[in-house]
């Protein structure tokens, strides 16, 4: 899977959402969250992201490993579970540690 990380909090810039073919890209509150069952690997948002927040799973930097859990996470703390499509769920407005004791990011 590939997995949204820091850079994105506060910023949410949405440009990702539009490239993804399966649309597993979720909105919490301050950051979007890839759903890792859901996603298919293709790539195409990564390189849209103007502030560089996506990564695939294996190349996660250190200092954003935990973002890797806290999508996954996203999904059974808010409760959406995996409803195959982020249209129909909308935005979620609530986050995931370590998202939600960020101090605003902008
Ligand atoms: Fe966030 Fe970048 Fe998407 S800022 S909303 S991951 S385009
Ligand atoms: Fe969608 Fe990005 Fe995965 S475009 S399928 S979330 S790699």
């Amino acid at each position: 899977t590939y997995v949204i990380t820091q850079p994105c909090v506060d910023v949410l810039d949405r440009s990702c959402i539009d490239e993804c073919p399966v649309d597993c890209i979720y909105e919490g509150d301050r950051m979007l969250y890839i759903h890792p069952d859901e996603c298919i690997d293709c790539g195409a948002c990564e390189p849209v992201c103007p502030v560089e927040a996506i990564y695939y799973e294996d190349d996660v930097p250190e200092e954003w490993a935990g973002y890797t859990t806290a999508n996954a996470e996203f999904f059974t703390a808010t409760g959406i579970g995996s409803p195959g499509g982020a249209a129909k769920v909308g935005r979620a407005g609530l986050d995931v540690a370590p998202v939600s004791e960020l101090p605003r990011q902008d």
